[in-house]
């Protein structure tokens, strides 16, 4: 008697993992590669496209041999993918016309304060639900257009295609430049500014603001159901799910419920709370997103906090100061000492994302003196990561009147125990993580299994989660960091102030 199981691919910002998934949601195969990082310019962040779509191909067709030597039946696919990361490519080759352009490239500065300066610039927020900021991929299509020679004439001419990581992945599956499926899902496309956030098509006026052509565009999916065929994997399987990977954290940790939330802390660290069939527009810096559709049902939305330096602050004291060899050494550091010391890191290294949405924002280490030792220094670098949860958290529920009954969180930082009671005690909410580590690979998982009916419906994937830890806030702790909070919020506006012109 053979299996039913789910591949997922999670194509992220540092590496493209297979992952499949038995009925349990339990990882029968895993394989894994890294693609290089390109850093051509300070500020600039690329990666090749070809090089991912290989990768992808290798760890998919490594990780069906795995299970067909298991006597397993791989029904489904799914795809979770960085966000906003923007390749173009030319249809009749495949080839793309330069290197994606990373979530994290800041060169479309410039141009984002010129858009953002016109007199009908409002209609960004109105109509995609977000303000206009370097980090969605709209300002990046304009990039290439405006850049990469004879790009906007051919792109008029209909000869190139634009996509996300997940439209580029699925139209060379599918078949590439014989017949490949040029489709996006709701999730991805609400990252781009292009789309209409509430009818969930592309909007004409945004086109016209960002002067980009509709032809390239790829046609917009629900992220539960089936896309095509992935004709280029051995045996060929149904593409039946698509999301954004911090979504697919979301459904992969069963947040189905309006005010359900969870936070990954991987790179950067990104919260979602769940809002249900309602768009809640924020006032107060989160981003209004969706969550993910299933085919034939309304789009259920989220609200988001992301924040771009969470993991890589840890990288940095590894990499860029030599004050640890390992990222996890951090935790050890830390604990030599009793508190920060009266020292602040704000991790700007890009500027901020939510709540602050300021660009020009740099780095800085506040309240240093003489007794400030490496172990305040990172124990003040992880406590950064817990303070802008906290700043996410404050400003979303400002913006959705729904407290956090409790936090979800994944991703590799939540292994650092020290760090995550601070986030319990910083939010004075309980912090949890389930068994399952690997949520977004999950949620892909997930969302192609519900497709083609490995799982039922949404309360069988409620009954895999299973809790592997908790962290309850101290409520001594959760006053005293409240009391606190105010010299954080200093530290961030001198970041801001920093970095004015
Ligand atoms: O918005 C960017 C986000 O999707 C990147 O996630 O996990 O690939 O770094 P990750």
């Amino acid at each position: 008697m053979t299996d039913r199981y789910v591949l997922a691919v999670d194509q992220g910002t540092t590496s493209t993992r297979s992952i499949v998934f038995d009925r349990s949601g339990r990882m029968v195969a895993v394989r894994q590669r890294e693609h290089r990082q390109h850093f051509p310019r300070p500020g600039w962040v690329e990666h090749d496209p070809m090089e991912i779509w290989a990768n992808t191909q290798r760890t998919a067709a490594q990780v069906l041999r795995d299970v067909a030597a298991a006597d397993g039946d791989v029904v489904a696919l799914g795809i979770a993918n960085q966000r906003e990361t923007t390749v173009v490519w030319d249809r009749a080759t495949g080839r793309p016309v330069g290197r994606a352009l990373v979530w994290q490239d800041t060169r479309t500065a410039e141009l984002v304060t010129e858009l953002s300066a016109r007199p009908d610039a409002a209609i960004v927020a109105e109509r995609a639900g977000m303000d206009i900021a370097g980090y969605f991929a709209g300002p990046r299509l304009r990039w290439i257009l405006d850049h990469v020679p004879r790009a906007r004439e051919r792109a008029e001419a209909g000869e190139l295609l634009f996509g996300t990581m997940e439209t580029w992945l699925i139209w060379n599956l599918t078949g590439g430049p014989e017949g490949g499926v040029h489709v996006t899902d709701v999730t991805n496309a609400s990252r781009t500014l292009l789309m209409d956030v509430r009818t969930c098509r592309w909007d004409a006026d945004l086109l016209a603001f960002f002067d980009v052509p509709a032809v390239m565009l790829p046609e917009i999916r629900p992220s539960v159901g089936v896309l095509g065929t992935a004709t280029a994997l051995s045996p060929a399987i149904p593409i039946a799910g698509a999301l954004g990977d911090q979504q697919a954290a979301l459904f992969g940790q069963v947040c189905f419920a309006p005010g359900d939330a969870k936070c990954t802390y991987g790179t950067g660290s990104f919260l979602l709370q769940n809002t249900g069939t309602e768009l809640v527009r924020s006032r107060s810096g989160s981003i209004s997103t969706v969550a993910y559709q299933l085919a034939g049902e309304p789009v259920r939305y989220a609200l988001e906090g992301s924040v771009a330096v969470a993991g890589a602050l840890v990288q940095w004291l590894r990499d860029g100061l030599g004050l640890i060899a390992t990222a996890p050494e951090v935790e050890t550091l830390a604990r030599t000492v009793r508190d920060n010391g009266g020292c602040y890191v704000v991790p700007a290294f890009s500027g901020l994302l939510a709540p602050h949405w300021r660009g020009e924002a740099r780095g800085l280490v506040a309240g240093l003196t003489g007794y400030v030792t490496k172990g305040h220094l990172a124990r003040a670098a992880l406590e950064a990561t817990g303070w802008q949860t906290r700043d996410v958290v404050q400003a979303m529920e400002a913006d959705s009147g729904l407290s956090l009954a409790a936090l979800r969180v994944d991703g590799g930082m939540t292994t650092n125990n020290l760090l995550m009671q601070f986030v319990a005690d910083v939010l004075d909410t309980p912090v949890v993580r389930p068994m399952v580590g690997e949520t977004v690979s999950l949620g892909a998982a997930y969302a192609a299994g519900l497709a083609v009916g490995v799982w039922s419906d949404v309360e069988a994937l409620k009954r895999n989660w299973h809790r592997s830890a908790q962290w309850t806030p101290v409520p001594a702790r959760a006053r005293a960091l409240s009391a606190e909070y105010p010299r954080w919020e200093r530290a961030v506006q001198l970041s801001i102030a920093w970095g004015a012109p």
